[in-house]
C-alpha cells in the first residue's frame, strides 16, 4: 500500500485527491549491529533507498504530485541536485503529465541524470549551482502556472513526516538520537514535524535530539551563513543557502540538538564502511551523518548505548562514479581451476 492509502488520516487528503501512488515508503529499518559495535550504540539504517526512485525523495513527491493534480496543473516543475528531479520524474510519468528540471550541469550523479531522462522529463542543464536552478524554477513556475514540486511546496515536507511515523511503529517510540543528513534543509523539517505530531497523538512517549550533519564545503547551516560557492563529493547536498534553513534551525533548537560538519573524505570513508561492515549500500550524501557520529565519537562526544536512527536518504546505486573511485578492480584470472583457487584458499587476495 502506497503512502497516501497508509496514512490518509494525517495527510490533507479529499474526496477530489487522487490515489497517487508508486507504492512508496514503507522502506526497512535495518539494524547495524557491527557498525553500531564500534560506535557503542544501538545504531538503525533508515533505508530510503528502497523507494521507487531509490530515494526518500518519493514520499514528498507522491502528495505534492497527488495535489497538484487535484488543482489541476498541466506540468511540474523543479531544480534538483538529482534525486529531487528523479522522484518528480517518475511520478510525472506515472500520471501521464510533463516534467521539466532543472540541474546544476555536469554536478549531478550519473544514475540520477539516467533516471529523469529514462522517466522521460524534460532536463534542463543550467550553468550555475543548484540554488541558482531553484531561482529560475521558482520563476518558470510562476510565469507558466506549472506546479513547484521542490520542497518550497508544502505538501513535499507533509509527505516526508511518514518517514517519522514509520520509524516510531517499528521501535514502539523514538530513538534517542535521529541522524540526518542534510541539503536545502527540508528533510530534518519534516521529520521533526513528524515526530512532534506522533508525540502530540501519545503514539510516543518521547521526542529524539534532531543530529544534522552537513559536508564541510557546503555548511551554511553550521557556519551561520550562506555559503556562495558550495563544493562537496556528496552532490545531493551541494546546496549554499538552505530554502528552509529556518524551519532547520528551529528543530535543532528545540530538539536539543546540533548541526556538524564532515569532511568529503570523512564522507567516503563513512560510506566504505556502511558497506562492508553493514551490508547497506547509500549514496555519499547519505552517510554524512555517519561519518558525523563517527567524529562524535573519536571525540568522546557520543554517548555509548543510546538508540541511533540514521536516515540512508538515497540508494548508492546512484553513484557508481563516487564508489568505483573508492574501490579495487576485480581479480583478473584466466580460465582455469587452478588460477581460482590460487586467490580462494586462504591468504589468497582477499
Ligand atoms: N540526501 C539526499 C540523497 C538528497 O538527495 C538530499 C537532497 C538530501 C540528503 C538533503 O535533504 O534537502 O531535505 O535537506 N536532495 C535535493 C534534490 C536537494 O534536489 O534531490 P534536504
Amino acid at each position: 500500500m502506497g503512502l497516501l492509502a497508509r496514512y490518509a488520516q494525517l495527510l490533507p487528503l479529499t474526496a477530489a485527491t487522487p490515489m497517487v501512488s508508486l507504492e512508496e515508503g514503507n522502506t526497512p529499518l535495518i539494524p547495524l549491529p557491527r557498525v553500531g559495535r564500534e560506535l557503542g550504540v544501538e545504531l538503525w539504517g533508515k533505508f530510503e533507498g528502497c523507494n521507487p526512485s531509490g530515494s526518500f525523495k518519493d514520499r514528498g513527491m507522491v502528495l505534492a504530485v497527488a495535489k497538484a493534480l487535484e488543482a489541476g496543473a498541466r506540468a511540474l516543475v523543479c531544480a534538483s541536485t538529482g534525486n529531487t528531479s528523479a522522484s518528480a520524474a517518475a511520478y510525472a510519468a506515472a500520471v501521464g503529465i510533463p516534467c521539466f528540471v532543472l540541474l546544476p550541469a555536469g554536478k549531478v550523479a550519473l544514475g540520477k541524470l539516467a533516471q529523469a531522462l529514462m522517466y522521460g522529463a524534460t532536463v534542463i542543464a543550467v550553468k550555475g549551482n543548484f540554488d541558482k536552478a531553484l531561482e529560475l524554477a521558482r520563476q518558470a513556475a510562476d510565469t507558466c502556472g506549472y506546479a513547484m514540486v521542490n520542497s518550497v511546496n508544502p505538501y513535499r515536507l507533509w509527505g516526508q513526516r511518514s518517514g517519522a511515523w514509520e520509524i516510531c511503529e517499528a521501535l514502539k517510540d523514538a530513538p534517542d538520537w535521529h541522524a540526518i543528513p542534510v541539503g536545502n534543509a527540508g528533510n530534518i523539517s519534516a521529520y521533526w514535524a513528524g515526530y512532534r505530531e506522533y508525540r502530540r497523538l501519545e503514539h510516543i512517549s518521547r521526542l529524539p535530539r534532531m543530529m544534522g550533519f552537513q559536508a564541510e564545503g557546503a555548511a551554511p547551516l553550521v557556519t551561520n551563513e550562506p555559503c556562495p560557492n558550495p563544493e562537496t563529493v556528496a552532490t545531493a547536498i551541494r546546496i549554499g543557502n538552505p530554502v528552509s534553513a529556518e524551519l532547520a534551525r528551529a528543530a535543532v533548537a528545540e530538539s536539543g540538538g546540533e548541526f556538524n560538519s564532515v569532511t568529503d573524505e570523512e564522507i567516503l570513508s563513512a560510506q566504505r564502511l556502511l558497506a562492508a561492515k553493514g551490508g547497506v549500500f547509500a549514496e555519499p550524501a547519505s552517510c554524512a551523518p555517519l561519518a558525523g557520529l563517527c567524529k562524535l565519537k573519536a571525540t568522546n562526544r557520543l554517548p555509548s548505548g543510546i538508540k541511533v536512527v540514521m536516515i540512508l536518504t538515497g540508494n548508492g546505486l546512484k553513484d557508481p562514479d563516487t564508489a568505483m573511485t573508492q574501490v579495487g578492480r576485480p581479480v583478473e584470472i584466466g580460465d582455469s581451476l587452478d588460477e581460482l583457487l590460487a586467490i580462494l584458499k586462504p591468504g589468497g587476495v582477499s
